[in-house]
């Protein structure tokens, strides 16, 4: 019998994913692929599981161009890559890796949290480069986060778990959700305020929301205006809910005094963007799932994915099950 073709978009450890060897037809982009590799396009038609990265969009035109598609696996918890309406109208399963990287995403938020009010970049950058002359009483100032206000916008499981985090530093917690969370609100004392007086009273903000339209650009000029002088953005979440530009007017001219991001837009942030020349901005390349653990766990879920979709079985980790109860086919 012949295997299913799959198409796998990026090389992964071959240990990460040993659970498709004998099971499917693997064709495989390189590690560091942008795009789709043109190598697919005489697979396309007849590639019956794709599993991506992030990275890739899966969008309508790829899918159209895909007729035995039976799943799309994507090793990520944040699924905007994908056109998950059009899978739900062909009754496509997409999978996702929801859970397992929350704790390391909520420890890189308070990373970069800590490192921004802080001053960490810059004052490691001044010891490495010799402006440490010596114990400065007015040098490297910061900011204290007993007793500050942290801003989640989305408290899904990662912002929940970023208000444990925070709770343990005595900061206070507001948040804004679409939904109360009173689980939150007993537990951590957290208090959920309309998105506009979130930005006016907190010191910090963390977006910890999905990219959808209505958070598409959810920063931006005007709500970048209504934050204290004094507030630090994070974003671990997606880098188009900032409108980037705005935030390089916004901390070239003191609107707010600080961001530190996980994820950009564009992304990868070119290496010429003015954000980088910011010492008020704090930039890493999208590290917040990244340990060893939590990279090679979401990597198994997204082959039970994928393994699942090909063998017609619900899929285990599945963002339209809708496709189950009502389907199409
Ligand atoms: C990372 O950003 C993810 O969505 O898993």
């Amino acid at each position: 019998m012949s295997l299913p073709t799959v198409l796998l978009t990026h090389t992964l450890p071959p240990d990460w994913i040993a659970s498709l060897t004998g099971r499917v037809q693997a064709i495989t982009g390189p590690a560091d692929a942008t795009c789709l590799d043109p190598a697919f396009e005489p697979y396309l038609s007849t590639a019956e599981g794709v599993l991506c990265l992030l990275t890739i969009p899966v969008c309508h035109d790829l899918l159209e161009r895909m007729p035995n598609l039976r799943v799309v696996s994507n090793m990520a918890v944040g699924y905007d890559n994908i056109d998950v309406p059009f899978c739900t109208a062909r009754g496509i399963p997409v999978g996702n890796t929801p859970g397992v990287l929350t704790e390391a995403t909520a420890d890189l938020t308070l990373a970069l949290l800590l490192a921004a009010a802080r001053c960490l970049p810059q004052a490691s950058l001044d010891a490495r480069e010799g402006r440490w002359s010596t114990w400065r009483p007015a040098g490297w100032l910061g900011t204290d986060l007993n007793g500050a206000t942290l801003g989640i916008i989305g408290m899904g499981k990662i912002g929940k778990a970023v208000a444990e985090r925070a709770r343990g530093f005595g900061m206070k917690i507001l948040y804004s959700d679409e939904i109360a969370r009173p689980e939150v609100e007993s537990a951590l004392g957290a208090v959920r305020f309309p998105f506009d007086v979130i930005l006016r009273q907190s010191d910090f903000i963390s977006l910890h929301a999905p990219l959808t339209e209505a958070t598409r650009k959810v920063i931006n000029a005007s709500t970048l205006r209504l934050m204290k002088t004094t507030a630090i953005l994070i974003n671990a979440a997606r880098g188009p809910m900032v409108d980037t530009t705005a935030l390089v007017h916004a901390l070239q001219e003191g609107w707010i005094a600080a961001a530190a991001l996980d994820v950009t837009d564009p992304e990868p942030l070119p290496s010429c963007h003015p954000l980088y020349s910011l010492p008020n901005c704090l930039i890493v390349p999208h590290i917040g799932s990244a340990t060893g653990n939590v990279r090679r766990r979401m990597a198994e879920m997204a082959c039970e994915n994928l393994l699942a979709g090909l063998e017609n079985r619900p899929l285990p980790y599945c963002v339209n099950p809708e496709i189950y109860t009502h389907p199409r086919r």
